[in-house]
């Protein structure tokens, strides 16, 4: 039996509809009953700030996906490495023998906001005795659906990359290729076991390409507003966050402009057999989506 968390969000709901589809058994923890009625599989109700509810969500599991959204920190923590950390134990308590964690791109030791807390966790599983595979995707295509990839109040795609190219996933694909890894199908030898997948789209784009993507889709002009690092983190300080958080920003903000999230890897055609969506794709399939969510994110008349 396999377990889903974080099933309500961008990777999940694709993760349950093709484990639906392929007719696996597994069952999906989720913190709000309603939200996990309206995914249509066995659900049960957990949540990693509440260490007690996750043992009895993994009775009887025996692969886990391992997903949870937020990469902000709260009092200077990120709880998203307390949360997996428990997440891991309870798993480990259950006897589950295979776990595959969503990651982020460049986790390293000490890296800013979300590369550090991954590595942190990356680590802790490893050191687990649990089985593992860790997919470690770049951006989210998902991102300019849901609000995360920046906007302007004026509805202008904010680029604090300096024009470089940026690699960005569809979150279909992660969900693929996590599907590949919990039921190893089309996988031979060890079946991922003690891998790390760096997952990436097929093609780096710069924000202006991007923008003109957008436009062509809503149709209505969105331009691209580059921002140098400082002013980047002078925007995210203005929209409320902490100062440290916006620091970071910046220093990642500097390391994607000198081209260090724009080499493709083979890794979902790897998993899946199959190339990775295109931006394209992604926004053929999200078209209504995108109009509804860029309305209401940058303000503008879609
Ligand atoms: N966005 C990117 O570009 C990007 C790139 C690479 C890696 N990542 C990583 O991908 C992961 C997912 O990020 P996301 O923001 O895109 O996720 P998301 O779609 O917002 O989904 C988050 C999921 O986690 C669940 N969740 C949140 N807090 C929880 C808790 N305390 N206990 C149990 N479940 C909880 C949410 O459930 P509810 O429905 O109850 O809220 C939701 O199902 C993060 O670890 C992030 O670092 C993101």
């Amino acid at each position: 039996m396999i377990l889903v968390t974080g099933a309500t969000g961008s990777i999940g709901t694709h993760l349950v509809r093709l484990l639906q589809e392929r007719g696996v058994a597994f069952k999906a923890l989720v913190r709000d009953e309603g939200k996990g009625r309206a995914l249509g599989c066995d659900v049960v109700t957990g949540d990693f700030d509440d260490p007690g509810s996750l043992a009895p969500a993994m009775a009887g599991v025996d692969r886990l996906f391992l997903n949870a959204g937020g990469a902000q920190p709260v009092d200077g923590e990120q709880p998203m490495v307390r949360q997996q950390k428990a997440a891991i134990d309870a798993a480990r308590a259950a006897g589950v023998s295979r776990v595959v964690k969503v990651s982020v791109w460049g986790a390293h030791r000490g890296g800013r906001l979300a590369e550090g807390a991954h590595w942190e966790i990356e680590e802790y599983l490893k050191a687990s005795g649990l089985g593992w595979s860790m997919l470690r995707p770049s951006g989210f295509m998902q991102n300019f659906i849901t609000g995360t990839a920046p906007f302007t109040a004026e509805g202008k795609l904010l680029d604090g990359y300096g024009g470089a190219p940026v690699l960005y996933i569809d979150c279909h694909d992660i969900a693929a290729c996590a599907a590949a890894l919990l039921t190893g199908s089309g996988l031979t030898g060890s079946g991922g076991l003690g891998e790390t997948y760096e997952l990436t789209g097929p093609r780096a784009l710069t924000h202006a390409e991007i923008a003109r993507e957008l436009s062509a889709v809503l149709g209505r002009t969105v331009e691209p507003a580059e921002l140098s690092p400082d002013e980047l983190a002078a925007w995210a300080r203005d929209q409320g966050l902490p100062a440290r958080f916006a620091e970071d920003l910046a220093e990642l903000s500097r390391k994607v402009a000198s081209g260090s999230l724009a080499t493709t890897t083979t890794a979902v055609r790897d998993l899946t057999g199959r190339e990775p969506r295109t931006f394209g794709d992604f926004l053929a399939a999200n078209a209504e989506a995108l109009r509804a969510g860029l309305t209401s994110v940058a303000g503008g008349a879609a």
